[in-house]
């Protein structure tokens, strides 16, 4: 597998200052130091809590939000370094999946405007192709040709996500970053949704970033598995890897929370997570994870552990990584 996009140093911070009077700047850190690769025809999930900047990198890496520092280098270019007219075309092989499928639809146009219109923009098909192409495109996605003229208010939220789904495919782009795809959607269709992705990933040899609050939803579709706190990666590594051998307490907390179905076959010490995510504005010291770890020394309250390889290919940011066999199942089991 070749690289098809690595960050470097990313960095985005929001002046949060408040209030009209001069003061210091308050900055909030939303992605702060982040690196990582995705090879072509992976799958990157990145999970973490709420506000821990899942978001706000998917926006960045797509060009929707100006970093504030670092490299974003995709199919060996740098997209910051670009000038205007060639990141535009650069940006059509970026293409995103958005959590509501509600509010990411003009209200106001038919499925087939709203499935054409990157076509329309980007490319140059007469009106016979046009339809062709839509129409093809909703049979790829499961949506019912007879659907062509109806506006999105007359779907459900899993048809709509289809028609979110046909949109980010359209143009045949090579990364798209799912940013909770399907997390606004019914339980009972949200299996339906995660599946087309995946079948559309293998069949389009496309390349995903998976955003999803919580490793149940990234489990089956991904290959590799980044875990975000407080707007930095702190374990990154296989997902066997991560469900067997997490090193980060924070890792071992996310997965203390998946319920099995037979609790007796826990392989670990259910520790939940405690405590609140501190204040994104003013970060505890050292490593930020220590206001709610429950190994956390006095080191980890001075200094800030640095995200390095700790084992092949598996990253890890601090001071007292767990030791191997602490996941809730062993190597041998299947998931
Ligand atoms: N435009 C903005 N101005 C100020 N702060 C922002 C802005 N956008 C995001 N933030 C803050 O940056 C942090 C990261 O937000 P982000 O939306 O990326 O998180 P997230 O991990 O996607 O959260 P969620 O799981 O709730 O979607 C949060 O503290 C958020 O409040
Ligand atoms: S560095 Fe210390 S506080 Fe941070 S996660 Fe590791 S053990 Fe816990
Ligand atoms: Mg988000």
């Amino acid at each position: 597998m070749s690289q098809l996009l690595e960050v470097k140093g990313l960095k985005k911070s929001f002046d949060v200052t408040r209030g009209l009077i001069k003061r210091k700047k308050q900055y909030l850190h939303a992605v702060n130091d982040v690196s990582f690769s995705v090879q072509k025809g992976e799958v990157l999930g990145i999970v973490g809590e709420s506000g821990c900047g899942k978001s706000t990198l998917g926006n960045l890496i797509i060009q929707l939000l100006e970093p504030t520092e670092g490299e974003i280098i995709f199919d060996g270019v740098d997209l910051r370094k670009l000038p205007p007219e060639q990141l535009r075309k650069k940006r059509e092989d970026i293409q995103m999946v958005f959590q509501d499928p509600f509010s990411s639809l003009n209200p106001r146009k038919r499925v087939f405007d709203i499935i054409a219109e990157p076509l329309k923009t980007h490319g140059s098909y007469n009106k016979v192709e046009l339809e062709h192409e839509v129409l093809q495109l909703m049979d790829v996605v499961g949506l019912n040709r007879s659907y062509l003229n109806r506006y999105p208010h007359e779907f459900s939220g899993g048809q709509r996500q289809r028609i979110g789904i046909a949109r980010a495919i359209a143009l045949k782009p090579k990364l798209i970053i799912c940013d909770e795809p399907v997390s606004a959607l019914d339980v009972s269709i949200q299996s339906q949704i995660l599946n087309l992705l995946k079948k559309l990933q293998k069949e389009l040899q496309l390349t995903y970033i998976f955003i999803a609050h919580g490793l149940p939803a990234v489990k089956h579709v991904s290959d590799r598995i980044a875990v975000m706190y407080l707007g930095k990666i702190v374990e990154l590594t296989t997902k066997e890897n991560l469900f067997t051998n997490p090193m980060h307490p924070y890792t071992e907390g996310l997965l203390s929370a998946i319920p099995i179905p037979d609790p007796t076959a826990r392989k670990d010490e259910r520790r939940l997570l405690e405590g609140d995510i501190p204040n994104p504005v003013n970060p505890p010291t050292g490593c930020a994870f220590h206001t709610r770890c429950p190994y956390k020394t006095e080191l980890c309250e001075r200094v800030e552990p640095e995200f390095t390889e700790k084992r092949d290919g598996h990253f890890t940011a601090c001071h007292h990584p767990l030791k191997e066999g602490k996941g809730i199942i062993s190597q041998h089991e299947k998931y």
